[in-house]
C-alpha cells in the first residue's frame, strides 16, 4: 500500500550540502511505499505528481530518513571514555572493549542495546562497523532481522598494529568476509547489505588492502567504508608504513579501496590530491564533528570538500562520538549555516 503524508517535514537526508540541515517545509510530504520513503518534498508537488495516491495529514514532523553513514557498534558501552587522542585511545579503551565481541551472548545483548539507542533517536539507515569477530558480525544482522532500520555492515580487517585477539590474517579476513557476504548481503529484501571493511591503513598490510580490493571487485554491490586521516600522528604513521604511497588515500587508491560510494570517515588531515581524488572517484566522506571534537583530531575543512565536489555525510562515529542522534551531530557540523538551530 502506498500512502501520502501531508504535514511539517524538515527535508534534511543528512547529505550536507551547505544549507541548514534544520530547515523546515510548513506544508511538506513523503511518498510511503510500504515502509520505505520513496519520494518526498513541497505538498503541492508531491501531490500533483502522485494524483492516485491518497493523501493521510499528519501532525507530527515528517522526515525522508535519518541516515547515519558511521557507526561503530562495538563501541556502545565505551562512549565518553576518555584516554587522550585516536591511538591512544583505541589501545586503552577500544580494542579491549571490541576484545569482547568473540563471546556470543555479549555481542547479542549490546546489539540489542545498539538498536535501541538507534531507534530512540530515530536513525532509519546505519553504516556499521562490526568487531574482527565474525561472531559480532552475526549476532548484529541477526538481531537487526527483528527491526526495521536499514542497516549496513562488516566485518573489520585488520591484520597488524592491534593486540593479537583482535588480528586476522589477510586470507581469512577475506574468506571470513566472502563466507559472511553470502549469509547477509541483500537479506530481508534488500533491508541488510554487506560493508567490506577494512579498519584503517595503521592495521593493514599490503596483503590485507589487496584482499579488501579484491572482495569489492568480486562483490560490487557491496559498500566499502574505512577511515581516513583523523588525527596527525595516524597519517606520520601511515606514512612511515607505506613509504612509496603519495600520501594516506594514495593507499587506499593503490588496493581499489578506493571507489564509488566508498565511506572515509574523518578525512580531516587531508593534501589537495586527496581532496581531488575523492571527488575524482566518487568517494564520500563522513563527517564526524562530535567524535572529531572529543578526540582532539582537529577541525573537518567540508566547505573545501564540498567546493571541490566531494559528497559528504554525517556520522555519529559511536563511540569516538559522544551522541547517537544525528541531528544533534548535524548541530555540530562544520559547512553548514549556523542560525536557526534548535534553542
Ligand atoms: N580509526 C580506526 N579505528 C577507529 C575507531 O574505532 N574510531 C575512530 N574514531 N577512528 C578510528
Ligand atoms: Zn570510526
Amino acid at each position: 500500500m502506498t500512502i501520502i503524508e501531508r504535514g511539517r517535514l524538515r527535508p534534511f537526508t543528512g547529505t550536507i550540502t551547505g544549507a541548514d540541515p534544520f530547515a523546515e517545509i510548513e506544508d511538506g510530504a513523503v511518498v510511503v511505499e510500504e515502509d520505505t520513503v520513496i519520494a518526498f518534498g513541497p505538498a503541492l508537488e508531491i501531490i500533483a505528481d502522485n494524483p492516485d495516491i491518497p493523501v493521510v495529514p499528519v501532525d507530527t514532523l515528517l522526515t525522508p530518513g535519518l541516515v547515519d553513514v558511521h557507526i561503530h557498534y562495538p563501541q556502545t558501552r565505551i562512549v565518553g571514555t576518555f584516554a587522550g587522542e585516536l591511538l591512544e585511545w583505541l589501545e586503552t579503551v577500544t580494542f579491549p572493549e571490541e576484545a569482547r565481541f568473540e563471546d556470543p551472548d555479549y555481542a547479542a545483548e549490546v546489539a540489542v542495546e545498539f538498536f535501541d539507542r538507534l531507534e530512540a533517536v530515530g536513525t532509519t539507515d546505519a553504516t556499521i562497523f562490526c568487531t574482527s569477530s565474525p561472531v559480532s558480525v552475526d549476532a548484529l544482522f541477526t538481531e537487526a532481522m527483528t527491526r526495521t532500520i536499514r542497516v549496513r555492515a562488516g566485518l573489520v580487517m585488520m591484520d597488524r598494529n592491534a593486540p593479537s585477539a583482535l588480528l586476522t590474517p589477510a586470507q581469512d579476513a577475506y574468506d571470513q568476509s566472502k563466507a559472511l557476504i553470502e549469509r547477509w548481503h541483500g537479506a530481508d529484501d534488500g533491508r541488510l547489505s554487506y560493508m567490506i571493511t577494512p579498519r584503517f591503513a595503521p592495521t593493514s598490510t599490503p596483503e590485507l588492502l589487496e584482499a579488501a580490493g579484491a572482495l569489492w571487485r568480486e562483490h560490487p554491490t557491496c559498500g566499502m567504508q574505512t577511515h581516513l586521516s583523523e588525527n596527525s600522528a595516524e597519517v606520520e604513521w601511515v606514512a612511515r608504513l607505506f613509504p612509496d604511497a603519495p600520501d594516506y588515500l594514495g593507499v587506499y587508491e593503490r588496493f581499489g579501496v578506493l571507489g564509488p560510494g566508498a565511506i572515509f570517515a574523518h578525512a580531516i588531515h587531508l593534501a589537495d590530491r586527496e581532496v581531488g581524488a575523492l571527488a575524482e572517484h566518487d568517494a564520500v566522506v563522513a563527517h564526524c564533528p562530535t567524535a572529531n571534537r572529543f578526540l582532539k583530531s582537529g577541525r573537518c575543512d567540508v566547505t573545501r570538500l564540498l567546493k571541490a565536489g566531494v559528497t559528504v555525510k554525517l556520522g555519529t562515529d559511536i563511540g569516538g562520538g559522544t551522541t547517537f542522534d544525528i541531528m544533534e551531530v548535524a548541530a555540530e557540523a562544520e559547512g553548514v549555516p549556523r542560525r536557526s538551530r534548535p534553542q
